[in-house]
């Protein structure tokens, strides 16, 4: 018989599993931003993958076939001229680019099931047969087009969206888009349009009945508001003489295909679309859209809008999440503030900045970027969870290498506040999970830590240790302390893959007894360590 036994649920004392639990997905398609290809990757980007993965790894611990998508966005006016500056073709640009994207994914531990180019021809057919069903039913017509355009924002812009400002430095006045602050330019020309305003009672009908449609709720009230405003025709088309970077209209050559078109299609060519067969199509629509504040406005209207005209399933939750700021200023490389992720993963390690960006990014409102606070972070982690895990499984208490069986009877007195503890995390976390909030995710996860520690410190294990008629009490002091960090490291896997599988070896949890269900489940029999690892979050050097 296997020394590690997970007693069934239904023979269980003490019952840690709570009925949401159960897992209710069966698969979980989640997505990032894909990136342009104009800039190296920063935080910002970092955060969103991140967020993104954590989300996919905690759909697969609660037992889904979970998938994610990322990638690089490369065509339109933005990368043409990005590659013109830099005197090299467009081409050669999104190559160099994309691999530090993908870079980014591998040095963070970020595990894309597809890494969408829209330069990739798989793609450019996705978007080739959108196009067709939008027009097959009557949703796109050629007409004038004037108005203002942020080739940064790759946005059109009404005449209220606009204002003018002044360089300090010049004293040069020119016109920046309201909502993103950049730079606009005029535009009349004659191309194709979205025929977005027939779509504004069924946005608000679909908002309106999907209550997490699009979180949190200030970015959902953002967009209802937006709606109710009044929705423009959209146009989506350039003139192939502005913009030849990008994918033709198939039926005229004339014209380009507007860049946010071509690039929201690239969620449906992972997913394989165009489909032969709807049985073929495994995974839309997508569970989570992680996105950044910025472009709400094409994930939550002119995205569901395109998939309605082509009566497409729409997407089951967008989450915006707000920015990282630098001493509360905007990040921006002509500032010269933008953090580099590859250097913050080298100096604390991938999982530790991981732990830190979930934990204190802003999802509703910005969250301010400081060093002191990564610190403060890896120290809870070292002193929390590596220094519990060193101290019960470190010969000096646990000379036998041994995790002691789980205590028969009556919980001690002294250890019901623990026990009771241990029998809620999973459950407050998955509540957590479920309502996006990541923050409170893992600071129940390390309410219990600390609950452990006092324990530990409390029982006074060194003390047990010299008498050897405390054995027991001893046995059961190190078997809450592992007990603790088997819990806590199966939930916190999501967001800190390597180290928690690193501790969930150390202390002998088999490979398929790590999920959501058994950190709900008390651990009653004896079971081996496993091979002594190193420090799990060692000193910093600095
Ligand atoms: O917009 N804080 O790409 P992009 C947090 N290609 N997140 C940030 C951030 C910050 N300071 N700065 C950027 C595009 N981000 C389009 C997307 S999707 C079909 C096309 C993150 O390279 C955030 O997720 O400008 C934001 O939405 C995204 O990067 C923008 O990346
Ligand atoms: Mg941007």
């Amino acid at each position: 018989m296997s020394l590690h036994r997970i007693r069934p649920l239904s023979q269980l004392a003490s019952f840690y599993l709570r009925p949401q639990c159960r897992s209710t997905h069966s698969k979980a398609y989640v997505t990032t931003p894909i990136y342009y290809v104009n800039a190296v990757p920063h935080i910002g980007h970092l955060y969103s993958s991140v967020l993104a993965d954590t989300l996919t790894r905690y759909y697969a611990l609660k037992g889904a076939d979970a998938f994610l998508c990322t990638g690089t966005d490369e065509h339109g006016l933005k990368i043409q001229q990005a590659a013109a500056k830099n005197n090299v073709s467009p081409v050669e640009l999104c190559n160099k680019v994309s691999e530090s994207f993908k870079a980014l994914c591998n040095a963070a531990n970020v595990n894309y099931t597809a890494f969408m180019r829209t330069t990739d021809e798989n793609h450019k057919k996705a978007v080739a047969t959108l196009w067709g069903e939008l027009e097959k039913n009557g949703y796109i017509y050629k007409g004038k087009h004037e108005g203002w355009y942020a080739v940064s924002d790759e946005a059109f812009y009404a005449s209220n969206q606009v204002q003018e400002v002044v360089d300090e430095k010049t004293g040069e006045k020119y016109m920046v888009a309201i909502e993103s602050g950049q730079r606009v330019e005029w535009t009349n020309e004659e191309n194709y349009k979205f025929k977005l305003s027939a779509f504004q009672d069924k946005l608000l009908e679909w908002i309106d009945s999907n209550p997490t449609a699009i979180v949190p709720s200030n970015r959902r009230n953002e967009v209802v508001s937006w709606i109710q405003g009044g929705l423009a025709d959209l146009s989506v088309s350039r003139l192939r003489s502005r913009l030849d970077w990008g994918i033709p209209v198939s039926s005229d050559q004339d014209h380009t295909i507007y860049v946010w078109l071509d690039a929201l299609t690239n969620y449906l060519t992972a997913a394989g679309y165009p489909w032969k067969d709807p049985s073929n199509n495994k995974i839309w629509p997508a569970d989570i859209h992680v996105v950044g504040k910025d472009i709400v406005r094409f994930h939550a209207i002119y995205w569901p809008a395109f998939l309605m005209a082509a009566n497409l399933p729409l997407p089951k939750q967008i989450l915006a999440h707000a920015h990282w700021t630098m001493n509360k200023q905007k990040m921006s490389k002509s500032k010269g503030n933008v953090v580099d992720p590859f250097e913050l993963m080298n100096v604390y390690g991938a999982d530790a900045v991981r732990y830190f960006l979930v934990r204190d990014g802003g999802l509703a409102d910005d969250g301010d970027f400081s060093e002191s606070n990564m610190i403060k972070r890896y120290k809870d982690l070292a002193g929390q969870l590596g220094n519990l895990l060193s101290r019960s499984t470190g010969t000096a208490l646990n000379p036998d290498a041994m995790v002691p069986a789980a205590p028969q009877g009556p919980v001690d007195t002294r250890d019901q506040a623990l026990h009771k503890k241990l029998t809620q995390v999973a459950g407050e976390y998955e509540q957590a999970f479920e309502a996006r909030e990541f923050n409170k995710a893992l600071s129940t996860v390390f309410d219990l830590l600390s609950e452990a520690n006092k324990h530990f410190t409390d029982n006074e294990p060194w003390v047990l240790a010299k008498d050897p008629s405390q054995k027991e009490r001893l046995d059961q002091v190190i078997y809450y302390a592992i007990e603790s960090c088997r819990v806590a490291g199966t939930l916190l896997q999501p967001v800190m893959p390597v180290k928690m599988n690193e501790l969930l070896s150390r202390i002998g949890v088999d490979d398929d007894k790590r999920t959501l269900k058994y950190a709900a489940t008390q651990s009653i029999d004896a079971r081996p360590l496993g091979p002594a690892s190193s420090v799990l979050f060692p000193r910093l050097k600095k």
